[in-house]
């Protein structure tokens, strides 16, 4: 890297965690690129990847981000203290407007288990500065502060709690879908640009920029890795593969859906492997962290099933037919190949939708949405991590803009065995301010052991013996500002499957 002026150090100084507000300011100038912030993501032993995207005009309504068709080079720092008085690694990258202008750096060569410090620098203007860190070495299990969130809506509240989670000092965050949402302005403390649905490359560009504005959301990336999977609303809500929800807007859901793929990696933190293909992406993927963890990453949505039933709440007896399928079969089986491995003392499935059954009424209606739709599916993915001896695992959910805990049960009817332990994350701001108190929880549902309704996120604390669980929970997110506390405490046993109170 060529040398930093005054101002350029000076900058890379005072930005690191939780200063992504710096970048904004200094973003009103019209030329500065680094108005969506940077981000870190796919932590390995010795490595990660770094991501920005240059956009001077964020909300250009082309999508490109205010950017001409011209390539733009991008230089990068890795550095072990956050004054980049010693650089670990750097290197250039050349952002290309095919690409929206992003940038994907896969780092490696690092020292495993340690933090890092990244920066970018494009066109004259030096970015915020972000932190990273690697995973630990295999062999090695020291203890990991994993947070995980789901479901921002940007209209219906702020995203306090992604300011909240920067403010944990978490060594890795966990993204588990509907990172935003398609839909057109609705009512809310602010407005989705563009206004109407998305369903264009252009538009899907504009909305992902728009949610990345917010000053809060960029804190949440500068302070920790991220590993990100998608939901529904990434595309359209309640999609099944290539199976539309409804008709609006018109055109071909194929290439929208392709569309929405393409404007999902440009702003991710995700790895050349994730890079589309048509209207395909490969998201579901394993992250090791060291020998204390395995993260299963699954996607719910590119393979499975068209919902059973006409989707909903029902009953539905086509709903358990044993050729029905939530992961398609080649995921099923990667997932089991992978239990079956063994490769760290817990297995963590980071998904979307809720696992474990949850009866709606007594006359059995459930979730079509959910694995409740997906029963033989889920069955096989229990009874194979049983068969192979996995007696760690926890499954992560997002969707409900609720918080839940469940043991996770051989049989939902017999509740005869405790074999995995299922936490909810609530939303980010999904369903608004929500509740003081969940009104969720049934005897038709005994395992099902809580359920709260406000905003925020999960933490969790995993050593080799045992995961302390905090379900973090803001009283507002229609105001800015509130302030986190924890609604409800469980501690996991590694090797005894399920919740026991802290
Ligand atoms: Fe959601």
């Amino acid at each position: 890297m060529t040398r930093l002026n005054r101002r350029h150090v000076l900058l890379g100084g005072l930005a690191g965690v939780g200063t992504a507000v710096a970048g904004v300011s200094v973003a009103r100038a019209a030329s500065y690129p680094f108005t969506l912030g940077v981000a870190s993501g796919e932590p390995t032993a010795d490595g990660f990847v770094l991501w920005t995207r240059l956009a001077p005009s964020p909300l250009s309504a082309d999508g490109l981000g205010g950017m001409s068709s011209a390539p733009v080079t991008v230089e990068w720092q890795v550095a072990n203290d956050r004054y980049f008085t010693q650089l670990a690694a750097s290197g250039s990258v050349s952002a290309v407007a095919a690409w929206a202008h992003s940038v994907h750096v896969e780092v490696g060569g690092l020292a495993p288990n340690r933090e890092y410090w990244y920066r970018f620098r494009a066109s004259g203007q030096i970015s915020p500065v972000g932190r990273a860190r690697t995973a630990p070495a295999v062999g090695t299990s020291p203890a990991l502060t994993m947070l995980f969130a789901s479901c921002s809506h940007y209209e219906a509240g702020y995203f306090t709690a992604y300011r909240r989670m920067a403010e944990e000092n978490p060594d890795l965050i966990l993204h588990l879908g509907d990172y935003l949402y398609e839909g057109g302005t609705g009512s809310g403390v602010r407005s989705h640009v563009p206004s109407a649905e998305i369903s264009s490359l252009a538009n899907y560009r504009v909305r992902h920029a728009l949610y990345k504005t917010d000053v809060d959301l960029q804190a949440a990336h500068a302070a920790a890795p991220w590993v990100t999977v998608w939901d529904d609303h990434e595309v359209e809500n309640n999609y099944a593969n290539l199976v539309r929800n409804d008709a609006s807007p018109a055109g071909d859901f194929t290439a929208r859906r392709a569309a929405a793929y393409k404007a999902y990696y440009e702003h991710m933190p995700l790895r050349s492997a994730q890079i589309p293909v048509n209207q395909n992406l490969a998201l579901y993927r394993r992250l090791r962290w060291g020998s204390l963890a395995t993260f299963h990453m699954l996607d719910t949505r590119q393979y499975r099933n068209d919902q059973a039933c006409g989707d909903g709440t029902k009953v539905c007896p086509a709903a358990d037919d044993p050729a029905r399928t939530l992961t398609g079969a080649a995921q099923e089986a990667w997932l089991l190949d992978g239990l079956g491995q063994h490769l760290g003392t817990w297995d963590i499935l980071g998904q979307q939708v809720f696992f474990t059954q949850r009866l709606a009424a007594a006359d059995g209606s459930k979730s079509m949405d959910a694995w409740d739709g997906y029963t033989a599916n889920r069955g096989r993915i229990q009874q194979g991590w049983q068969a192979r001896g996995n007696t760690s695992t926890v499954v992560l959910t997002g969707d409900v803009h609720q918080s839940w805990a469940a043991d996770i049960m051989d049989d939902y009817t017999t509740q005869n065995q405790v074999i995995g332990t299922e936490l909810v994350t609530t939303s980010i701001s999904s369903g608004g301010d929500g509740t003081a108190t969940g009104t969720g929880l049934s005897s038709l549902n005994p395992h099902v052991k809580f359920n709260g309704n406000r905003r925020g996120y999960v933490r969790t604390v995993t050593t080799p013996t045992q995961m302390a669980v905090d379900f973090r929970a803001l009283n507002q997110v229609t105001v800015r500002g509130a302030a986190v506390s924890t609604a409800r405490s469980y501690v996991i046993e590694a090797g005894n499957p399920g919740l026991q109170t802290a």
